[in-house]
């Protein structure tokens, strides 16, 4: 009998112990920062310990996040600067047209997906460009809510069948627009908000021969959920109620244009969270369809709107930062519903239009900022350094009781009294306040009275953290201690929704992962507002105060805010004047290497203030007057007065933000 031999080579994998304790501590990172959950398959931390992008999707294919920074650096775009994968845009609208391909496929339903992404989600040229060069193999289309939008979406050439979808409330002007975007050959549809509009597109229509496509945006009783479940339901301010509905068919009618009535629309509000609120409204509009269908019109689409959920903390649920659902069941039912209803009642199957921009735009790009300081910068551990030599008064020479008392307190705190002793610490504290207020105690006793205080604080919080559940006087405590990160960037720029409406986005360092982080930290922005901070972070479970951040060291650390590409840039406002951070596209080659494509600066100080009608001209004539006096009066030398003018020239036409550490 023959044998056969499989000759299994022999793979000798060692690791170091030390290569171990990376790799575990590596993993423990993935779990901490919840990367894997929220990532979307576009972010993941390597082997190295570095925060990669996966532009394409594919878990091979990665750009280590703190090379690109390096290389921006070396291009003198220091940060704080947004990374743009565009390939992440292209396989975002992949991935919802393949769901539905695959759901419409799987349930036989009759019509087709058409999406288009809405205009207001993100106006940057290159984003919309990039959107419309990924479309074209999928008809995708354009939606615009104001005429600006309109203006710009016209010059796009989209693929002949792409829809070109107007909402929002319309002038005179804008419903030209439609006129003009069908006489160019677009195929357009202006939604009505209202009758009023209505009447205008049919005026105009007895004058003009191209009259475009008409949509009726439908007021739902059904309501989306999340921080925009008021901008849905029967209170909302947009769409037509039942009675105007029928008031506009009536008038299309009347008119003899029914036949341009080709799509009926609603939009419950963004970041859905749960699913069962789209499946009503969908029951809802499929209703309200086949109802105007069956009433003598042929409207082809229905146009489910936007509003699928971004999954920012990763944890998969109704949690207004998260969504429980996948694009794929969103497809799934939003076919399987439609397809019900149209059956039942005997109607042809539309097709189904999506307006998403969230979920398509959001996972794009990264705001990346460097950390300038912290405060408070000790990890919550107890201090073991000594005190200095200035603190270090034997206790016997301590001249208030209070502080005598607070050293034997340092000195004696245990896991067992601890909760006492810190009692008791923060009565001789509030003692020897007392006593500087009245004037008996120095400002050195002072200082030593603090760095007692807080020294105690941190080992009372030691000792406390052994429990597994912390008193609330404990957790206020940590709170309290946390180190503040300053970040250079603002909040108002870069990640205004987290201000504006408290939300949540996944915020990491981008290296030093195969390192503990060791400290509590919030974020504290450049601005001078003390709104310019973030204490909520993310989290499967529940929402964290702190973020674990890994201690100061001499090298830059930089911490990248993700999913950040939807909303953002159209909202971001100039606060204390910090304008647009600088910008870099990345893009990986075919042959897996990957290259800033562009590099866009962000705005100089001389744009931001003539934004806000200073005239740069008249501001330099204004120093040289000012300095020409100081000369005058022999305050300043010629040759001091010319070099303080170049710089303030020279500082004017730089970045607001903090220098680079070089
Ligand atoms: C009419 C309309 N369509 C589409 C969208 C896009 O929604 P989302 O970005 O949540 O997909 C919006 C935004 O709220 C909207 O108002």
């Amino acid at each position: 009998m023959d044998v056969l031999v499989i000759a299994v080579p022999f793979i000798a994998w060692s690791y170091s112990l030390g290569e171990v304790m990376n790799i575990r501590q590596i993993q423990e990172a993935r779990e901490l920062y919840g990367i894997d959950d929220w990532g979307g398959g576009y972010f993941s931390i390597d082997d190295q310990g570095f925060v990669v992008c996966h532009p394409t999707g594919e878990e091979h294919l990665s750009v280590p996040l703190p090379d690109v920074v390096a290389a921006c650096k070396a291009r003198s775009h220091n940060s704080p600067i947004i990374l743009r994968f565009p390939q992440v845009i292209e396989s975002q609208l992949e991935r919802m047209h393949k769901s539905f391909r695959t759901a419409i496929g799987d349930s036989g339903f009759k019509g087709r997906h058409m999406g288009v992404f809405p205009f207001k989600v993100n106006q940057r040229r290159e984003f919309i460009d990039a959107i419309v060069s990924a479309g074209q193999a999928m008809d995708y289309g354009l939606e615009v809510g104001s005429k600006t939008e309109f203006i710009a979406a016209l010059s796009y050439t989209l693929p002949e069948k792409a829809l070109m979808i107007c909402n929002g409330f319309k002038d005179s002007e804008f419903i030209e627009l439609g006129f003009a975007a069908s006489a160019m050959g677009k195929n357009v549809v202006v939604v009505v908000e209202g009758p009023d509009e209505l009447q205008l597109i049919l005026d105009l229509a007895e004058k003009n021969r191209h009259c475009p496509e008409i949509g009726l945006r439908v007021r739902l009783y059904s309501k989306g959920s999340g921080k925009w479940e008021k901008s849905s339901g029967e209170s909302s301010k947009f769409g037509l109620t039942t009675t105007e509905v029928m008031r506009c068919l009536q008038m299309l009618q009347a008119a003899n244009l029914g036949e341009r009535l080709s799509m009926l629309h609603f939009h419950i509000g963004s970041q859905i969270t749960e699913i069962k609120r789209f499946k009503n409204a969908l029951k809802e509009a499929s209703r309200v369809y086949a109802k105007v269908v069956k009433t003598g019109f042929t409207p082809k689409y229905l146009n489910i709107g936007g509003g699928v959920g971004v999954d920012y903390d990763g944890s998969k649920t109704s949690f207004h930062s998260s969504a429980n659902y996948s694009l794929q069941e969103f497809a799934n039912d939003a076919v399987y519903v439609l397809g019900e209803v149209c059956t039942n009642e005997n109607v042809p199957h539309p097709t189904i239009v999506t307006e998403s921009g969230r979920v398509i735009a959001a996972y794009h790009s990264v705001v990346v900022t460097d950390i300038r300081e912290v405060q408070g910068a000790d990890s919550l551990e107890p201090l073991h350094e000594p005190l200095t030599e200035g603190q270090m008064v034997p206790v016997e020479n301590l001249t208030h009781k209070g502080l005598k008392e607070l050293r034997y307190i340092l000195d004696n705190m245990n896991r067992k009294n601890y909760n006492e002793y810190y009692h008791d610490a923060i009565e001789y504290q509030e003692e020897l306040f007392t006593l500087f207020n009245l004037g008996y105690l120095q400002l050195a006793e002072r200082a030593l009275s603090e760095e007692l205080f807080y020294r105690i604080c941190r080992k009372a919080l030691y000792f406390a953290s052994f429990h597994r559940h912390q008193s609330e006087e404990f957790d206020n405590l940590q709170k309290l201690m946390v180190s503040k990160y300053l970040a250079n960037f603002s909040i108002f720029q870069s990640i205004p929704d987290s201000w504006a409406i408290d939300q949540l986005f996944p915020v990491m360092p981008l290296s030093r992962h195969d390192e503990k982080p060791t400290h509590k930290a919030t974020i504290v922005d450049i601005t001078c507002d003390s709104d310019g901070c973030l204490t909520t972070f993310i989290d499967r479970s529940d929402v964290k105060t702190t973020l674990d951040l890994h201690a100061p060291s001499e090298q830059p650390y930089y911490i990248g805010f993700f999913l950040t590409g939807a909303y953002q840039e159209s909202l971001a406002n100039e606060h204390n004047l910090f304008g647009a951070i600088h910008e870099a596209e990345i893009r990986l080659n075919d042959d897996g290497n990957w290259e800033i494509v562009k590099l866009t600066s962000g705005d100089p100080i001389c744009e931001l203030l003539e934004s806000r009608n200073y005239s740069m001209n008249e501001i330099y004539e204004k120093y040289q007057m000012q300095l020409g006096r100081a000369v005058s009066s022999n305050l300043l030398t010629a040759e001091e007065s010319n070099e303080i003018l170049e710089n303030l020239i020279k500082f004017s036409k730089g970045y607001p933000y903090l220098k680079g550490q070089i």
